[in-house]
């Protein structure tokens, strides 16, 4: 098997994570016999720094060469003061756009051996496996007009999504849940936004081509509330870009992190595979960066775009092993937990891997 992947490990701790991520990939083409190779590209702040814009064309260029881009985090605090189409976000939105998928898929899976990580009790999170698929190319990040002028005291952004945007990511949704659970819980707020009620309706028809699914519908407010009470109640969560957004952040609640959750975005030319979490500025540097987020995220990019379901589930399983015999990173480490830091616990998983391959 063959892969060219583009690295775009942007900043704060994105390069931490990301190194550990490509570790554990490099150690799955050498177990079984993959030819993978590595891209390393500037994106983000890094990028504005040195290439004076936080997506230079040669990144992009180069990403469109790959069969998978997998990227860090971005965001840097000292260009907070700039406008967001300048920002080491913008870089980020951008090369969404360009690769053009759709479908974030943000698992949240609730460890047994981390019941005690989540300040929620462990009745709750027994046995929780949610997949958030978020709408990630339309709504509020992309609709025009948008625009604040400094002078203004007015600033406007537009929800704005089509049927066929909606179509399109609500058959993932429901593909999805008829392999998992058989139930597709779509969030939206059709109590006061048309938008919403464009998404519910078509939501609703799309359902129908999918009669082994089972359809709710929740409107946002509540749904955060749930999915702090009741999160064994959904399986498949269909949403648009924001809401995704933050439900997606409060789910890392849950597993007890929000450095554990993983993504794929699915759809588009070339598959984007990045973390949840942010580029944690608070943090970097320090070595305390959970990178299981980005080696489950690796574990994606083997499934998604390399069809390696078993060296995917091996990276899964390598995880699982690590967490049970007691390591955390410090964001997951209770009591008598023995912590580690970035580099230790990507080595812990690639030891669990090697062994787990080798039996195989
Ligand atoms: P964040 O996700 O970077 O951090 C939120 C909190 O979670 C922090 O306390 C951080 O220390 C902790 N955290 C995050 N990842 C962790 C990990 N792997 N291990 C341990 N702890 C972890 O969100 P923020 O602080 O709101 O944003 C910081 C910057 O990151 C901003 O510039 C924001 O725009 C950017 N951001 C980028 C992405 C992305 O590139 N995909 C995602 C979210 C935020
Ligand atoms: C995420 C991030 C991004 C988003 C930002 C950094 C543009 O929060 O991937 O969750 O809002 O999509
Ligand atoms: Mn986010």
């Amino acid at each position: 098997m063959r892969l060219k992947i583009a690295v775009l490990a942007g900043d704060g701790i994105g390069p931490e994570v990301t190194n550990e991520a490509t570790h554990i990939l490099k150690a799955v083409a050498e177990l079984g016999g993959h030819d993978f190779t590595f891209v390393p590209l500037l994106i983000g702040g890094i990028a504005i720094t040195e290439a004076g814009t936080p997506l230079p064309t040669a990144t992009l260029d180069a990403t469109l060469e790959c069969d998978a881009a997998l990227l860090g985090a971005v965001g840097d605090n000292k260009f907070n003061a700039l406008s967001p189409d300048k920002r080491p976000e913008a870089g980020l939105l951008q090369i969404r756009q360009a690769l053009g998928g759709f479908a974030n898929l943000r698992p949240s899976i609730a460890y047994k051996a981390l019941s005690a990580s989540s300040p929620l009790l462990p009745e709750v999170t027994e046995n929780v496996n949610i997949l958030f698929v978020r709408e990630l190319l339309g709504g509020l990040y992309f609709g025009e007009p948008r625009w604040w002028n400094k002078e203004s005291d007015e600033a406007i952004n537009t929800m704005r999504y089509t049927k066929a945007e909606v179509v399109r990511v609500a058959r993932v949704a429901f593909e999805l849940a008829a392999k998992r659970r058989g139930k597709v819980t779509s969030v939206d707020k059709a109590n006061v936004l048309e938008v919403s009620q464009l998404w519910r309706a078509t939501v609703t028809e799309v359902a129908k081509d999918y009669p082994s699914v089972t359809l709710e519908h929740q409107l946002v407010d509540s749904m955060a509330m749930h999915l702090m009470n009741i999160p064994r109640n959904f399986d498949v969560v269909l949403t648009e870009n924001l809401f995704g957004d933050i439900l997606s952040d409060e789910a890392g609640v849950i597993t007890g992190s929000l450095g554990m959750l993983p993504s794929a975005t699915l759809g588009g030319t070339v598959n984007l595979y990045e973390p949840v979490h942010g580029s944690a500025p608070d943090i970097a540097g320090t070595g305390k960066a959970n990178p299981l987020g980005a080696i489950l995220t690796a574990a994606m990019i083997l499934r998604h775009s390399a069809g390696l379901e078993a060296d995917a589930k091996a990276v899964e399983v390598a995880v699982h092993k690590v967490l049970d015999a007691g390591y955390r990173t410090s964001d997951i480490a209770r009591g008598s937990a023995q912590t580690v830091s970035t580099q230790e616990m990507g080595k812990l998983v690639h030891q669990a891997l090697t062994e787990s391959i080798d039996r195989r």
